[in-house]
């Protein structure tokens, strides 16, 4: 398969392709992501062939008006309401109940079904000329970094999919916060672009730390999965260990190692992907990685070190 390149001025040709029931990679705020018409269930599984993810994994709905839930979504709770007034377009993917046009496809069997509207002018421009909600995953074959640019995309989907829109690297960095909103009180399935304090504002009885019994109750299929690994080994020492550090490289000295200390957070969030991905060029072998605060964006980013490290100290 030839895959198009298409720049900001081409996107009403992705969006035929769109229309056409074909897959097309765009930028979003958070991380690119690999598209097709939300509402063809045909379409739907090209994306899941390409990325060899599961297909019980449900994908995200995304739309380029708040109205468009109605659509896609019954029993809407009053927090879907406050939560999207305040922060859509943005980095927050709510869960609510599905309605009939959404095929189980799209939602993994699922009788729920995510919607987020992106804050990006080619995304939201993408899903308004294909006159169709857009699923889309992160742009990564399943398990790897999240796609954070074009050259990442391009790396990982040339030659699978119809088309890549070629744009600027993502702004965040890492994935949408996701809320379910089935549940009363609501669940943060997975921190994000935005942090939980912004969200506490505006609900401010979520969980944060789900247990087991919650998520017996709000089904989250991909948090079984392993994510964001590179091919090299992550060793993630948590705050008091890192002088463990020293121990190890004397371990792995026969070993291509990296040392990772974050410091500025939200410049390491917008970066950590790439770093992930440039170690794998690099041919490393094992990464150490010091963790970071859990506030603000640092509670996601913790949350994607520790499912990408295989030793955690
Ligand atoms: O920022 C983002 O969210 C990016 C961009 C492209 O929008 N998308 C993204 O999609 O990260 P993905 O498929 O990589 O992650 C979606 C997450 C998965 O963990 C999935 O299991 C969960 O959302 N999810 C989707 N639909 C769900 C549902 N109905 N119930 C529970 N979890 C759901
Ligand atoms: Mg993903």
């Amino acid at each position: 398969m030839i895959t198009k390149i298409f720049n900001n001025k081409k996107i009403n040709e992705a969006a035929e392709l769109i229309k056409k029931g074909e897959v097309v990679a765009f930028p979003t705020e958070t991380v690119y992501g690999l598209g097709a018409d939300a509402l063809n269930p045909k379409a739907v599984k090209k994306i899941f062939e390409a990325k060899g993810r599961p297909s019980d994994n449900p994908l995200i709905i995304h739309i380029a008006d708040k109205k468009e839930i109605y659509f896609l979504a019954k029993n809407i709770p009053k927090n879907a309401f406050k939560l999207i007034e305040k922060f859509w377009p943005g980095p927050l993917t709510i869960i609510l109940k599905k309605s009939e046009v959404v095929p189980y496809e799209t939602t993994g069997g699922l009788d729920s079904v995510a919607i987020r509207m992106p804050n990006n002018k080619t995304a939201l421009k993408l899903i308004t000329l294909s006159k169709t909600p857009i699923s889309a995953p992160s742009a990564n074959i399943s398990g790897k970094p999240s796609g954070t640019n074009f050259k990442h995309v391009l790396s990982d989907f040339n030659g699978k999919i119809s088309g890549i829109i070629k744009s600027n690297d993502s702004q965040i960095g890492l994935e949408s916060s996701v809320i379910d909103l089935t549940t009363n009180p609501p669940i943060l399935l997975r921190p994000g672009g935005l942090s939980l304090e912004k969200l506490k504002k505006v609900c401010p009885n979520i969980i944060s730390k789900p247990n087991k019994n919650h998520l017996s109750v709000s089904k989250s299929p991909g948090m079984k999965y392993r994510h964001y690994s590179p091919n090299a080994r992550i060793i993630l020492f948590e705050k008091g260990s890192e002088y463990k550090i020293k121990e190890y490289q004397i371990k792995f000295k026969d070993k291509k190692t990296k040392v990772i200390n974050p410091n500025k957070i939200k410049d390491f969030a917008k970066k950590l992907f790439k770093i992930l991905r440039k170690c794998d060029e690099d041919k490393v072998d094992i990464i150490f990685i010091n963790s970071v605060k859990e506030i603000g964006i640092g509670l996601a980013v913790m949350n994607r070190l520790r499912k990408a490290a295989s030793i955690i100290h």
